[in-house]
């Protein structure tokens, strides 16, 4: 059930960035802190013993809670951002946005074979940014990749957790 702390706090823009669009938008539930809290809290709650060994934070929403939850769980944080913005060497993967192609990065030595992922991004809409995200994790050969939201629009988007391969365990603190 949809935490009523979290949805007090969650503003919805409606028709923006486009008509049609309900826009979550999660800066409301950052900047309470309490949401703040509670969301590192539920999160922490799913993957405390999971031995997650470092937080994949999405550019730019994603970073946020990782930071938080990484320094609950002992984790470091590995920054997945959009192009150029990284200054050594990096692994891409490229996607299909609505219009055109999108590329994210991640450094090439953020990720070794002994670690335990957790990808983490503020939104799951159509899937589309996750799963290029946990693409682009994959060619690490990590030992294993958990995905997590803090909002999945499942109504709207109700296929999007079959683009995930069966073993990506994902959660998401609330669905609309
Ligand atoms: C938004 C949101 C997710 C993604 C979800 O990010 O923060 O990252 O879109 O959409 P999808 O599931 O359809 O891929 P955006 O690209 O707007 O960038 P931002 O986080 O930097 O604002
Ligand atoms: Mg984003």
């Amino acid at each position: 059930m949809n935490n009523q702390l979290l949805l007090d706090n969650l503003r919805c823009i409606p028709d923006w960035p486009i008509d049609g669009v309900n826009f979550r938008d999660v800066t409301t539930l950052f900047k309470s802190p309490e949401a703040l809290k509670e969301i590192a809290d539920e999160m922490c709650d799913f993957y405390t013993n999971k031995g997650i060994t470092k937080i994949v934070g999405i550019e730019s929403r994603g970073f946020v809670m990782s930071s938080a939850v990484a320094v609950k769980l002992g984790a470091g944080i590995v920054l997945c951002r959009k192009p150029g913005k990284l200054p050594c060497k990096t692994v891409q993967e490229s996607y299909a946005k609505e219009y055109g192609i999108d590329t994210i990065e991640i450094h090439e030595d953020a990720i070794n074979e002994n670690d335990v992922i957790l990808l983490h991004d503020d939104l799951l809409a159509t899937g589309g940014t996750m799963l290029a995200a946990c693409n682009l994790v994959k060619k690490f050969h990590p030992k294993k990749i958990y995905c997590n939201f803090i909002i999945e629009l499942n109504s709207e988007f109700p296929k999007s957790r079959e683009l995930f391969d069966k073993d990506i365990e994902i959660t998401s603190l609330l669905k609309f």
